[in-house]
């Protein structure tokens, strides 16, 4: 598996999950919410824009999800494209945008720009999309960027800037840092180049606070050649799980229960430990709440997939056996055993 069925495996995993949760993990509840954050997001690139903003402009959103931006954006642009690494991310474009057939969203290798010609756009925006992606990837996509914006086009580069910060290549959800140093150097290697008027003192000022969501103004400042058809290596270990990942997912089945959505939770948790077996507490947080909305059957189950797993894990067999012992006492569904698994776990 490559980096680029990396990003797609993932992104889809996370897309078919809950699009709206791994796109906006605060503004995820309900249609309105999200919609609104995009607006937000939104105006913070007219903003950016500034004056240097036209409605006539070509834009391309890479790393697009369902469109929250693009929504917003379409009564400011007459064209606009989306693109983004995952198949499921871009289905689900299709009836968020539906009203708006002047936006096109399509999936991409995740890699390269190769649909598009050269010059064929006046803006380039992305927005918590890069952060997640591996440093080679991302690099690559500042050389197509150059390629297919027109001369003196414009990037609004959302990442985050400060001390650096790295994870594993395989880590597709992972967050990256740059310091000024090197997103300097790289947008200088690929002809690109933070606009004068950035507000470069503030990054400066700002270097403990990586997490930044802003969008920094980037021009194309010569023409570079891109080389689209690079070999992207293997990875070596493409089953690294995402301490990012494994922790989103568990937010969000706590988020379930609270809401009062303990399916979803235990949904949420079987995803969890299918993407990442080794996640014993996964496993067990899934257990006891299946056992606390009275699916002993499915507890049981669990606890078997565990143990067999992990044949060494003390801790699940002694949990299994005290649940084995309970269950074959008390086979209903009942008040007690509910109240009995806090004891259990
Ligand atoms: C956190 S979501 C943000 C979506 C959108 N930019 C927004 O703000 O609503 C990140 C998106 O980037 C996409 N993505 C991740 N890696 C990508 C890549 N290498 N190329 C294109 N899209 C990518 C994911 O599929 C996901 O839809």
């Amino acid at each position: 598996m490559n980096i680029s069925e990396k990003m797609k495996q993932d992104w889809d995993q996370r897309a078919q999950h809950h699009a709206r949760y791994w796109i906006a993990t605060e503004n995820y509840q309900t249609e309105e919410v999200f919609a609104q954050s995009g607006e937000g997001t939104a105006q913070a690139l007219l903003k950016t824009l500034g004056d240097l903003y036209q409605s006539s402009w070509n834009v391309l959103d890479i790393g697009c999800g369902v469109g929250r931006v693009l929504k917003p954006l379409a009564k400011y642009f007459h064209t606009l494209v989306g693109i983004d690494v995952s198949s499921s991310m871009i289905a689900q474009s299709k009836a968020w945008l539906s009203k708006h057939p002047h936006i096109t969203t399509f999936e991409t290798s995740g890699v390269d720009l190769c649909d598009f010609k050269d010059q064929s756009f006046d803006l380039v925006y992305s927005y918590v999309a890069f952060q997640h992606m591996p440093r080679p990837v991302f690099e690559h996509y500042l050389g197509e960027i150059n390629r297919i914006l027109a001369p003196e086009g414009y990037l609004a580069l959302q990442l985050p800037i400060g001390p650096c910060c790295d994870v594993p290549i395989e880590d597709t959800i992972g967050i990256r840092s740059y310091s000024i140093q090197e997103i300097s150097e790289k947008l200088h290697n690929n002809g690109l180049t933070f606009l004068k008027n950035t507000l470069f003192e503030e990054i400066s000022a700002n270097l403990s606070q990586p997490l930044d969501h802003r969008f920094h103004l980037v021009q194309k400042a010569l023409p570079m050649k891109s080389d689209i058809n690079v070999e992207w290596a293997q990875l070596e270990d493409p089953q690294h799980p995402s301490p990012l990942d494994m922790h989103l997912y568990e937010v969000y089945a706590d988020k379930s229960v609270v809401l009062g959505e303990p399916q979803e939770g235990i949904r949420t948790l079987q995803s969890l430990v299918k993407r990442n077996p080794e996640h014993l507490t996964g496993w067990l947080r899934l257990a006891a709440l299946l056992l606390e909305t009275g699916q002993l059957q499915q507890a049981l189950t669990t606890m078997r997939e565990l143990t067999a797993l992990h044949p060494q894990y003390q801790e699940g067999h002694a949990i299994l056996q005290r649940l084995l012992e309970k269950y074959g006492k008390d086979k209903e569904n009942t008040a007690q055993n509910i109240e009995w698994q806090t004891a259990m776990f």
